[in-house]
């Protein structure tokens, strides 16, 4: 049934990860659009992240816990390991750390050893015109496409918005957009 959880065997398990953006706040529409196409998602979400999500609701909707802490030594896995990840939204701040290989939060973590594992990963930058305009930030995306991540930015996605408008823009992203890059990436993998 679409937007309920999904656990089975039949069904790969991707990622979602959201980093510290109010576009974080609608991630839902992304975890119920990927349950459609038959993904068991989970959530996870950066330390500030998690400010903008309802962890509660994301939790029901996925029937998985919303990570955002590294576990403690000892303690087992929670989720299910990941056929797929996307990082929506990615922040300035992520997508810098990304490209220098921190794993300083569990979003990172993940990315940095998905990366290496070749799990395919679609990554959206969400900021706005200035943040954007950063020398590291456009080194940092850059960086990331050429080591094989999807990265989904520039107008053709959503576009630049000035510094303090972001929350206005929040109605025109379009969520399906990432599983369509996720669909043409693990194809051309297969
Ligand atoms: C209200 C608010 C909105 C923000 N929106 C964005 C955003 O859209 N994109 C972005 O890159 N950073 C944004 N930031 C800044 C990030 O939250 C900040 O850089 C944070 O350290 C990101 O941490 P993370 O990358 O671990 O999620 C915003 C901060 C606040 C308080």
């Amino acid at each position: 049934m679409a937007g309920s959880p999904q656990h089975s065997a039949h069904h790969r398990v991707l990622y979602v990860i959201a980093c510290g953006s109010p576009l974080a706040r609608h991630v839902g529409r992304l975890v119920d659009s990927a349950q459609q196409d038959g993904w068991d998602v989970c959530v996870v979400t950066t330390p500030d992240g998690a400010k903008f999500v309802d962890q509660a609701a994301l939790a029901r909707q996925t029937g998985h816990p919303v990570r955002t802490h590294y576990k403690n030594p000892g303690d087992p896995d929670v989720l299910p390991p990941a056929n797929a990840m996307i990082v929506c939204p990615a922040t300035v701040n992520t997508v810098n750390k990304w490209a220098a290989g921190i794993t300083d939060t569990l979003a990172l973590g993940l990315l940095v050893e998905a990366q290496g594992k070749g799990i395919p990963i679609v990554a959206v930058p969400y900021t706005n015109a200035a943040m954007a305009a950063h020398p590291a930030f456009r080194a940092g995306v850059a960086r990331l496409a050429e080591w094989g991540v999807t990265v989904l930015f520039g107008d053709h996605v959503i576009a630049l918005h000035p510094p303090g408008t972001g929350e206005q823009h929040l109605h025109a992203f379009p969520w399906t957009m990432p599983l369509t890059a996720l669909h043409t990436v693990s194809a051309s993998a297969a």
